[in-house]
């Protein structure tokens, strides 16, 4: 199974969409995917077509109770699923800030649970908090969605530093695989040089063991498109919204080059046959 989260401590910049769209292009392309809304703004959930009322489990119990994954999954379409969210997750962080192995929880859960996935899909929270910490010990890849724009770069380095620590005290398998330039305004020179910039940035050597050696720099730019800011109001996916949409074709764009894409475990020496 490739686990990704989709992480950025910025807000609107694109994760929930492309958590939900490129799961929904997953599972469209025949992948069982399941996707975990770890964002208590419950956007994901929303956009899934999944309300979440006061009485109904959801990821907040998962999180600081018992209750296991399976208890609160639901299927939301065709091969796939999703673990929702309610507003009450906003308390998680102060519930849970004298646990021991609080940053650990998703990652045991994820362990005893049985159910098989091709994907898992975290959207996080515009934060670098408890819930974001979370996903990063749990999963093996983050996709990081970016809109060019001349603050892109700003605040990354918090995020890589992030990274980095948590590969090196928690999570060694851990690794910055994808690059996603969301908003992308065709035809523009400043989201050209921009997204070159975050190119030049990430194709600049780095030592080995970096959590950002293996990354990705998608070349699908998925571009501005109303039909993908209308989709979540409707509880659908842009392939349910609007099929024919710039939307869609980016997003089923990015999910063949997800596919193809060979995830690199860096704790397994890359055994090269002569
Ligand atoms: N490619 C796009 N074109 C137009 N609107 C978009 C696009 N991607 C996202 N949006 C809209 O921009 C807003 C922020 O996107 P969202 O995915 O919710 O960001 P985040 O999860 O990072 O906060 C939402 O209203 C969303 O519908
Ligand atoms: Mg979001």
């Amino acid at each position: 199974m490739r686990s990704i989260a989709i992480i950025n401590q910025k807000g609107g910049v694109g994760k929930t969409t492309t958590a939900v769209n490129l799961s929904a292009a997953l599972a469209d392309a025949g992948k069982r995917v399941c996707v975990i809304d770890l964002d208590p703004q419950a956007h994901a959930s929303l956009h899934l077509g999944l309300v979440v009322s006061d009485d109904d489990l959801s990821v907040y119990d998962v999180m600081t109770g018992e209750t296991p994954l399976a208890k609160v999954r639901r299927q939301v379409a065709e091969s796939l699923w999703l673990i929702p969210a309610h507003l009450n997750l906003a308390a998680a962080e102060t519930d849970l800030a004298e646990r021991v192995r609080r940053e650990s929880i998703l990652r045991d859960k994820l362990a005893v649970d049985e159910t098989q996935f091709d994907f898992l899909l975290i959207d996080c929270p515009p934060s670098l908090g408890l819930l974001t910490l979370n996903a990063l010990v749990a999963v093996n890849e983050v996709f990081l969605p970016m809109q060019p724009h001349f603050l892109a770069l700003h605040g990354l380095s918090k995020l890589l530093q992030t990274i980095e620590a948590v590969s090196q005290r928690l999570n060694p398998e851990l690794q910055l695989s994808g690059i996603v330039f969301c908003m992308y305004e065709t035809g523009t020179r400043l989201a050209e040089e921009v997204s070159g910039d975050v190119r030049a940035f990430f194709a600049a050597p780095q030592s080995a063991d970096s959590p950002w050696e293996n990354v990705k720099a998608f070349k699908t730019r998925v571009r501005r498109n109303i039909r993908l800011a209308e989709a979540p109001s409707f509880g659908q996916s842009i392939f349910q919204y609007a099929h024919n949409s710039h939307g869609a074709e980016d997003y089923q764009q990015l999910a063949r080059e997800v596919l193809a894409q060979s995830y690199i475990n860096p704790n397994v020496p890359v055994v090269h046959v002569a």
